[in-house]
């Protein structure tokens, strides 16, 4: 049950071993999405056993699918499951709230229910713990593409009885979401659609993909510019997720600051380029190995002595992640000097630094700027997850401290990394999960 349980984490000791990245979170909910454009079974492969999948899995078939979510992880939480949706040639067309507060990520299926089936009510995320993040892109998006859309009662309802129409999109800044959004909206328009400004992250590239295995006709993959030809019917398809750029880089940072050495298996280095560059600066070896004849292929990420701050500025891809913001204010609490971190995406991310605080870290937020300064070892405290990547910081700083760190709300950390605690003991230190008396007294 959501937060009952937290981590229990034994600082010291160092990462040492091999582990092993799933597909994407971020890229297999919005292909479980993009299933729904055709009728028939879609299958994603190298599926992540985390509780989004779930959300997901639940989402579509309220939808009238049906999904087979396998998660089996015989391999350990490194072996990808796999999904399947059968679509029907009539998909339901509303997505409660109770599913999308739990997940804002449901918002996805809006573009590809309104193309298939000309309305849909999707419920309106709420607040987030990272930030306001409005939908006002998405929007704006589908509008031009020629749907008519209002807020009723907590709903986006969105229609387009005559179907869609191809145009100009300039999005004012490259949203991920507003960009899948309207993408997977203009592959059953009428005519072209241009996307400018678009995302460019690895997970759009692989969105892209599949698609076109499922007869879309798009170019521009992995540049501000998409460009798409609508036609009148895709067919389903098998696809395989692209790696965890997240959770591979999670890995590095991790290994960086436990001063460790660790091979992460189907990490794509060429994914994470500053990421890894920061921690080449830091002190650490950088060792890519090429895939292989059925070697999948990563890197590795060694160690030997303590890690020079770094400064760091998130933007979208090709630039530094927000998503890693969290590893990198832990790896410079740590570090040897001052640095400089600088969050431009998301507004409440630094939420994560006053947790940090409670551990001991040399943290100073004014704005969007953090100024940290490094210092040997932190000390260990109860500390609370905000969102996903603030958890898997926490407990890496934890693994830093002197003594016992226990970060509760584990089940935000179990959104998105599959068997962290788990993967975390395959790798030589000690960290576990325990019921939270805390959230005992407080439910
Ligand atoms: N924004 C707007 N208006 C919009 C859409 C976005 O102002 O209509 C703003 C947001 O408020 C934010 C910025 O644009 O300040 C970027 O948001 P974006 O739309 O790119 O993010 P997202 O699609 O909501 C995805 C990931 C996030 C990741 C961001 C940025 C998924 C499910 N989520 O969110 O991942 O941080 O892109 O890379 O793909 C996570 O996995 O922990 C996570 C939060």
């Amino acid at each position: 049950m959501p937060g009952v349980e937290r981590f229990r984490v034994e600082g010291g000791g160092r990462l040492q071993g091999e582990v092993r990245v799933t597909g994407a979170k971020n890229s297999v909910l919005k292909l479980m999405a993009a299933a729904l454009l055709a009728e028939g079974e879609s299958t994603i492969v190298d599926v992540p056993a985390i509780l989004d999948t779930e959300i997901m899995a639940e989402l579509l078939r309220r939808l009238g699918c049906g999904v087979e979510l396998d998660q089996a992880t015989d391999g350990g939480p490194g072996a990808g499951g796999s999904v399947r949706i059968d679509v029907p040639a009539v998909p339901g067309h509303e997505a409660d709230y109770d599913l999308v507060r739990r997940m804002r990520a449901s918002i996805c299926v809006l573009g590809p229910l309104l193309a298939r089936c000309g309305q849909v009510s999707v419920a309106r995320p709420g607040g987030d713990n990272i930030g306001s993040r409005p939908l006002d892109m998405h929007i704006s998006g589908l509008e031009r593409l020629g749907a008519t859309i209002e807020t009723e009662h907590g709903f986006i309802v969105a229609k387009a009885p005559r179907g869609l129409t191809g145009a100009q999109v300039w999005l004012d800044f490259p949203s991920v979401g507003a960009t899948e959004n309207i993408l997977m909206a203009a592959v059953l328009a009428k005519g072209t659609t241009v996307i400018d400004n678009a995302a460019r992250e690895p997970e759009i590239v692989d969105l892209c993909f599949m698609l076109e295995q499922m007869g879309a006709k798009i170019g521009g993959a992995g540049t501000s510019t998409l460009e798409i030809q609508g036609t009148d019917r895709l067919t389903p398809t098998r696809h395989v997720s692209v790696p965890d750029r997240i959770v591979a880089g999670t890995w590095a940072y991790a290994a960086t600051m436990t001063r460790g050495d660790v091979f992460v298996r189907n990490g794509r280095a060429e994914h994470l380029e500053i990421a890894l560059d920061k921690l080449v600066r830091s002190g650490a070896t950088v060792e890519r190995v090429a895939p292989g004849e059925g070697d999948e292929g990563g890197f590795r990420v060694r160690m030997d002595e303590r890690p020079k701050a770094v400064d760091v500025v998130t933007l979208p891809f090709p630039g530094f992640a927000t998503d890693l913001l969290p590893m990198v204010l832990a790896l410079n609490s740590v570090a040897d000097g001052a640095a400089m971190v600088t969050e431009n995406v998301f507004e409440a991310r630094f939420m994560f630094v006053d947790e940090l605080a409670r551990l001991g870290a040399d943290v100073r937020t004014d704005g969007h700027h953090c100024v940290v300064r490094g210092k040997e070892r932190l000390s260990g405290a109860p500390v609370r997850a905000h969102d996903i990547r603030a958890g898997a910081g926490l407990i890496m700083a934890g693994l830093v401290s002197d003594g016992v760190t226990t970060v509760s709300d584990a089940y935000h950390v179990d959104r998105g990394y599959p068997g962290f605690a788990e993967q975390l003991r395959s790798l030589g230190v000690d960290v576990t999960r325990e019921t939270d008396p805390d959230a005992l007294l407080e439910g």
